[in-house]
């Protein structure tokens, strides 16, 4: 998508030097840089600190930072031991996004039994191929939603339709087009009148700071509310559907995303209104039967105490609450099927259950 007028995507991958480069999210909406990634512990430390976010791309960079902690790896190591433990770090960064895990076993299942002297070009392969077809299933995710918006603009007779987002869950949290977010960028492209209510997304403001950035960088009409004023916007009439990201969703249609989504998907079922979430397989865990167990990371409180705004062209953090206020963050918060109209995925439209998603991906039925 456009920044600045010119096609952007969330990491590069210098195909003739192997180098690697990946926008700082964390200075985003102040400050648009790159940050180049040379090792494993820098793909890792993106990921951790956050400099990377959103399922699809955290796979993506862990696959990179994959490939990357080869290009050090020395003779004189056990080289399984080195795989393993390589694996290991990078799966570690944050345990909520199954893309995480799916992409640096597909990396290291790659390298299995292969001469040594080929597995920095393999993972390289590897890694490139993981990014192209990341970036397939997001325009996919955009072909099959925009269906969704295409029949709401019909049903109001050419009118301009509400989406309601939270979280990001455009192009920045992908490798481009997003997923919530695709569908939109899609019907924008075509000329459909959208208009995007943006989540501020409490408490690290990926809405307000990420959401709110790329669409207005691409043109796309949008208005940052509160995290509370959803509920009121959707009484109001003044959503006609909401559709949000996943991290993680289970096989039976539980999906698991930024805390806060629960709440929506409430309000959206009282309310009548249509609430889809755009997961791509990647994001799907076929090994979970439903989404109890997922592990929701718990992140450190000063992201509540806190908060980053700009001040005179400078960014600055102030404490919003008295001196070691005990806080509980929880990052992500489980929706359950129920509450979900259904999944958009790159194969299409079905509903969040164990047949609609197996109608999709007959590959996941059990032998
Ligand atoms: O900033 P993060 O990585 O904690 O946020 C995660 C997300 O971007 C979302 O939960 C998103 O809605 C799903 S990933 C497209």
């Amino acid at each position: 998508m456009l920044v600045n007028g010119h096609p952007t995507q969330s990491i590069r991958i210098d195909e003739s030097t192997g180098q690697v480069f990946v926008i700082d999210q964390r200075r985003l909406p102040f400050d648009f840089t790159e940050l180049e990634l040379k090792t494993a512990s820098e793909a890792f430390g993106a990921i951790r600190d956050m400099a990377v976010r959103g399922a699809p791309l955290i796979g993506v960079t862990a696959a990179v930072g994959f490939y990357l902690g080869l290009k050090d790896y020395q003779e004189t190591e056990d080289m399984q031991q080195y795989l393993d433990n390589l694996a290991a770090m990078l799966k570690s960064a944050r345990p909520t996004a199954v893309n995480l895990e799916y992409a640096v076993n597909r990396v290291f299942r790659v390298l299995q039994g292969v001469p040594r002297d080929s597995l920095t070009r393999l993972a390289f392969e590897e890694a490139g191929r993981m990014y192209g077809e990341e970036l397939e299933r997001s325009r996919n995710i955009g072909l099959h939603g925009l269906k969704l918006i295409q029949e709401i603009h019909d049903r109001k007779n050419g009118g301009t339709v509400n989406v309601l987002t939270h979280c990001n869950a455009g192009w920045l949290a992908c490798i481009d087009y997003g997923t919530a977010l695709a569908p939109v960028y899609e019907a924008w492209n075509l000329g459909i009148p959208v208009h995007v209510w943006v989540d501020e997304t409490r408490p690290r403001n990926q809405g307000a700071r990420l959401t709110a950035w790329e669409l207005k960088q691409h043109g796309v009409p949008c208005t940052l509310i509160t995290d509370n004023a959803g509920g009121h916007m959707m009484q109001q009439g003044k959503v006609d559907l909401v559709i949000v990201g996943t991290d993680r969703t289970a096989m039976n249609g539980d999906v698991v995303n930024k805390i806060g989504t629960y709440l929506k998907a409430l309000a959206a079922f009282d309310n009548n209104i249509p609430f889809y979430v755009a997961a791509p397989s990647t994001s799907i865990d076929p090994s979970l039967s439903n989404g109890n167990d997922i592990v929701i990371e718990e992140r450190d409180g000063n992201e509540i105490r806190f908060i980053e705004g700009i001040r005179s062209g400078k960014t600055e953090s102030v404490r919003i609450c008295p001196v070691h206020t005990a806080v509980s963050n929880p990052g992500f918060d489980l929706t359950p099927a129920r509450l979900i109209s259904g999944l958009i995925t790159e194969r299409g439209v079905c509903s969040a259950s164990k047949e609609g998603i197996l109608g999709l991906f007959e590959e996941w039925r059990e032998k």
